[in-house]
């Protein structure tokens, strides 16, 4: 049976990288790993629009996440972050963990953060020194749309800007150098179709001040001091996952050369397609319109259909999909728009999809 992973991370890897993942180790003290890691972050700056600082952590998105809020926080330090999904409520507990004072706002799960909801809170929040938000909520397949005017009153108010867009980067353009974003962490089993076991962060110049001004001491692990004293030799300070490496180096090679703009194009096309024959295929879109996510979509099945049994039903038809998390568990269905996708395959995993429905609004009319 032709089996597809539509899950929204890990996603589907293409043969290239998967040949790359297969060849011998190497040494992460030679010569062949200094090509290695300059290549891939020559390749990423280029994808993350940066000339500054990008480093690879041989870690999930999460700890990469806890990497940025680690180095830039001083006990006590305030930061802002909006909670509309688990990501955001995960990125608000390990603030806390690393000893910031958080300043929380508990938006509803369809919605993502907006200009106002920053506005009001940075005019009455003076002590707030960071902002952090995910861009893209996976849970819940919102993504914040008005990123560069955003970006521009985090500025305004001359805060330091951290961004989770472990989801969205490469579906989405996230300039990060014009924006003015400070610290930028993605990972690379998404939007990027590398393997899962590795993410990428970016880091500028402002927020290198606030790190090196720090007192307290970093997880040795996640010190961004020590990736940049051995990026200097092109190396990383600790043994990384050599090989999950090369497989990032070919996915990034491959969005190269079928271009950044065309890769961000697909994904909006393929989104596009996707919400459109959910819709007509009689399911309900979670997020409002104006914060639906372009690399997840998140839908209700029609009414009778249990999200979970869809799932399943999906899976048996070769087709692995995700359920809702946490208060949307049980209640949506998340279908990944992200990486090697096609209009082609859109359309086939919606040919399932529909199939599903079919069956089991029967299976309930037998009841
Ligand atoms: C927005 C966002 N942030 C953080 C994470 C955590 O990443 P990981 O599962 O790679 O640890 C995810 C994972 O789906 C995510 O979607």
């Amino acid at each position: 049976m032709k089996k597809i992973l539509m899950t929204p991370g890990p996603v589907e890897l293409h043969p290239r990288v998967r040949k790359a993942m297969s060849r011998q180790v190497v040494s992460h003290r030679s010569t062949e790993f200094h090509q290695l890691i300059e290549s891939i972050t020559e390749n990423a700056r280029k994808i993350f629009k940066t000339s500054g600082d990008i480093f690879i952590l041989t870690s999930s998105g999460t700890l990469a996440v806890e990497c940025a809020l680690a180095n830039l926080l001083e006990l006590g330090d305030t930061v802002f972050i909006p909670v509309y999904g688990v990501f955001g409520k995960r990125m608000s507990e390990a603030a806390e963990q690393y000893g910031g004072r958080v300043v929380n706002i508990s938006l509803d799960w369809n919605k993502a953060l907006s200009i106002d909801e920053l506005e009001d809170t940075l005019t009455h929040n003076n002590d707030v020194e960071i902002v952090s938000f995910v861009h893209n909520e996976t849970s819940t397949g919102t993504m914040v749309k008005e990123l560069s005017r955003i970006s521009e009153i985090v500025k305004k108010y001359g805060k330091l800007l951290v961004v989770d867009a472990v989801s969205s980067l490469g579906g989405v353009p996230i300039p990060v150098e014009k924006l003015g974003i400070d610290v930028c962490v993605t990972g690379a089993q998404k939007c990027l179709a590398g393997p899962p076991g590795i993410s990428l962060i970016s880091v500028s110049d402002e927020a290198w001040k606030k790190i090196l001004s720090k007192s307290s001491r970093t997880p040795s692990y996640i010190d961004l001091k020590k990736y940049r004293q051995f990026m200097e030799k092109l190396e990383t300070p600790f043994t990384p996952a050599v090989n999950l490496m090369y497989g990032l180096d070919e996915a990034l090679k491959i969005i190269i050369e079928k271009g950044v703009e065309n890769w961000w194009r697909n994904h909006y096309e393929c989104s596009q397609l996707l919400y459109n024959q959910l819709e007509s295929s009689g399911l309900t879109i979670h997020s409002l319109k104006e914060y639906r996510s372009i690399t997840v979509a998140a839908a209700y099945p029609p009414q009778g259909i249990n999200p979970k049994t869809l799932v399943e039903e999906m899976e048996q038809r070769g087709v692995t999909i995700a359920e809702g998390m946490d208060k949307l568990k049980d209640k949506i269905i998340r279908i990944a728009c992200m990486g090697n996708i096609n209009k082609k395959k859109i359309k086939y995993v919606m040919s399932k999809l529909r199939e599903c429905v079919e069956t089991l609004k029967s299976d309930n009319t037998k009841l």
